[in-house]
C-alpha cells in the first residue's frame, strides 16, 4: 500500500500494520506482541461478574480514572476564591465542546444561587415600553442554538513579559466553547420597541450579582447576534455560568457576557463603567491606553503535546493537536511549526471552521525523538494571521494584561516532556 501523494513513501496505515506484524517499531505494542498479554489471554474481573446497574448514577460524572481532568487555579494569581478565576483543562479535552463541569469560571463577587421563579430581566431606557420578563416569558419567544467560544480578555495575560505558566490549561484555559440555546436579544429589544437611529446608541447590560459586572455594548452588536441564553450543551446553564440566564456576545471579550442577566438599558452613550475603563483596557507600548478592545483576535494553542500532556511514546507516528478561534469569524487555516517558526506545515482542521467557535486541528506527523519547538499559527476568514510575541510587543509593549493572542511555544524534549518557552 502506498501514499497516493508520494508513491515512494509507505502510507501511515501500512506502517502501523507492518509494525504490529514485525514487532519492529512502536516499542510498546511490539513488546506486548512478543509475550502473551494477560489482558488478551486471561478472563478479567470485569468480564466475570456484573457491572453497575443503570441507577448507579442518576446524573453521571466522569469515570474516576479521569479525575484529574478538572478546573484548576493559579494560587498566586487568586488571593481568594470568591473574586476569582479558574481554568479549563484544555490540555486534556478533545473535539471542541467544553463540558460545563470543567469550563473555566470568572466571578467578580462569587457565583449566586437564583431560582427560575425569582428571575427577572428588565429592558428600559430609550425604548417605547419598558418591560420586565420572567423566565417563563423568555421561554415563549422563538429560540435559537449556536456554538460560540467565550474567552476572558485576561486569557494568556500572565505571559506578556516572559514565558511563565507551565501548561496550556494555565496559559490558555480562560476559554470555553458551548452550544447555547436562547432568545436573540434583538427579539426582546424589538418587543420593548426601538425607534429612531441605531447608530450612536448603546445598551448597558448588568447582572443580578453584587458586582453587577455592568458593560456598555453598541446597539448594533446587541441587535446583530447577541443571545439571551438559558441552556448550554443541551442542559440548563450551571450556576457558575449564570443560571438561569446569561448574555452571549459572540466573538467579544468574555467580560461582556454578563451572567445572571438582570437589566438591559438602551442609552445614547456608553456608561464608561469600571469594567470598561480601569479594567479590560489595553496599555500600549508608548504608554497610552486603547479605549475599547471588544473583539477577540485570532489565536491558537497546541494542547497536546504540552507541559501537562508529555509525549508518552517513542519516536514514530504522533498526533499534534490543538484549538484555534477568532472573534472575527471562522478559522480557515492553522499552521504548525516544529522548529520555533522557521518552517511551517498546514494542519488538518477536524471540521471546517465555524464563526466565533473553537476549531480543532490535528497534525498527523512523525516524531524523530529529538527536541521540538512547537508552535501553532491561526488564520481567520478575514486573512488575519496570528502574530508572534515580538510582533505583538512592538505595538503593545510588555506592560499589558489583556488581549494577548500571540503565538505560543512549547519546547518538547527527547524525554517527551514539554515546557513553556519563548523564542526570539
Ligand atoms: N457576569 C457577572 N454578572 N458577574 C461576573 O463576575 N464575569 C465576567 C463575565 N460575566 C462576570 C460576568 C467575566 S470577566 C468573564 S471572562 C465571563 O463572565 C466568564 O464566564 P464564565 O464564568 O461562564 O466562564
Ligand atoms: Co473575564
Amino acid at each position: 500500500m502506498t501514499d497516493s501523494s508520494n508513491p515512494t513513501k509507505p502510507s501511515r496505515r501500512a506502517f502501523l500494520s507492518g509494525a504490529a506484524a514485525t514487532g519492529a517499531a512502536l516499542a510498546a505494542s511490539s513488546a506486548a506482541a512478543q509475550s502473551p498479554d494477560p489482558l488478551i489471554t486471561e478472563v478479567q474481573p470485569w468480564a466475570s461478574g456484573l457491572g453497575d446497574g443503570v441507577d448507579a448514577a442518576p446524573y453521571g460524572l466522569p469515570i474516576r480514572h479521569e479525575a484529574d481532568v478538572i478546573r484548576r487555579n493559579v494560587e498566586w494569581l487568586t488571593a481568594d476564591t470568591i473574586s476569582s478565576i479558574n481554568f479549563t483543562p484544555i490540555h486534556a479535552l478533545d473535539g471542541t465542546i467544553t463540558p460545563q463541569g470543567c469550563a473555566f469560571e470568572r466571578h467578580h463577587s462569587g457565583a449566586i444561587d437564583m431560582t427560575k421563579g425569582d428571575y427577572r430581566l428588565m429592558i428600559n431606557g430609550l425604548v417605547d415600553r419598558p418591560l420586565i420578563f420572567t423566565f417563563a416569558d423568555l421561554e415563549r419567544f422563538p429560540r435559537e442554538n449556536h456554538v460560540y467560544f467565550c474567552e476572558c480578555a485576561a486569557n494568556t495575560g500572565m505571559e506578556w513579559a516572559g514565558a511563565q505558566l507551565n501548561g496550556a490549561q494555565f496559559t490558555h484555559g480562560m476559554i470555553h466553547n458551548m452550544e447555547y440555546t436562547g432568545v436573540p436579544l434583538r427579539t426582546l429589544l424589538n418587543e420593548a420597541g426601538l425607534s429612531g437611529d441605531v447608530a450612536g446608541k448603546w445598551v448597558y447590560v448588568e447582572g443580578h450579582d453584587a458586582s453587577s459586572n455592568g458593560r456598555s455594548i453598541p446597539l448594533e452588536k446587541a441587535l446583530d447576534d447577541c443571545l439571551v441564553a438559558f441552556s448550554a450543551n443541551g442542559e440548563a446553564l450551571r450556576k457558575e455560568h449564570g443560571y438561569p440566564v446569561r448574555l452571549v456576545v459572540p466573538g467579544w471579550e468574555g467580560n461582556m457576557w454578563v451572567k445572571w442577566l438582570r437589566r438591559v438599558e438602551v442609552m445614547d452613550g456608553p456608561v464608561e463603567s469600571r469594567e470598561e475603563t480601569s479594567k479590560y483596557t489595553d496599555t500600549l507600548a508608548d504608554g497610552t491606553s486603547r479605549k475599547w478592545t471588544w473583539v477577540m483576535d485570532a489565536k491558537s494553542i497546541i494542547t497536546s503535546p504540552s507541559p501537562q500532556m508529555p509525549i508518552k511514546h517513542g519516536p514514530g507516528p504522533m498526533v499534534i493537536s490543538g484549538l484555534a478561534w477568532s472573534g472575527h469569524g471562522a478559522i480557515t487555516r492553522v499552521d504548525v511549526s516544529k522548529d520555533g517558526g522557521k518552517t511551517w506545515q498546514t494542519a488538518r482542521l477536524a471540521k471546517p471552521g465555524e464563526k466565533m467557535a473553537l476549531t480543532r486541528f490535528y497534525l498527523d506527523t512523525e516524531w524523530d525523538g529529538g527536541d521540538m519547538l512547537l508552535q501553532s499559527r491561526a488564520i481567520d476568514e478575514t486573512g488575519y494571521v496570528q502574530p508572534t510575541k515580538a510582533q505583538l510587543r512592538e505595538i503593545r509593549g510588555e506592560n499589558s494584561i489583556y488581549h494577548n493572542n500571540c503565538i505560543q511555544t512549547w519546547h518538547v524534549m527527547p524525554t517527551g516532556e514539554a515546557e513553556n518557552v519563548e523564542v526570539s
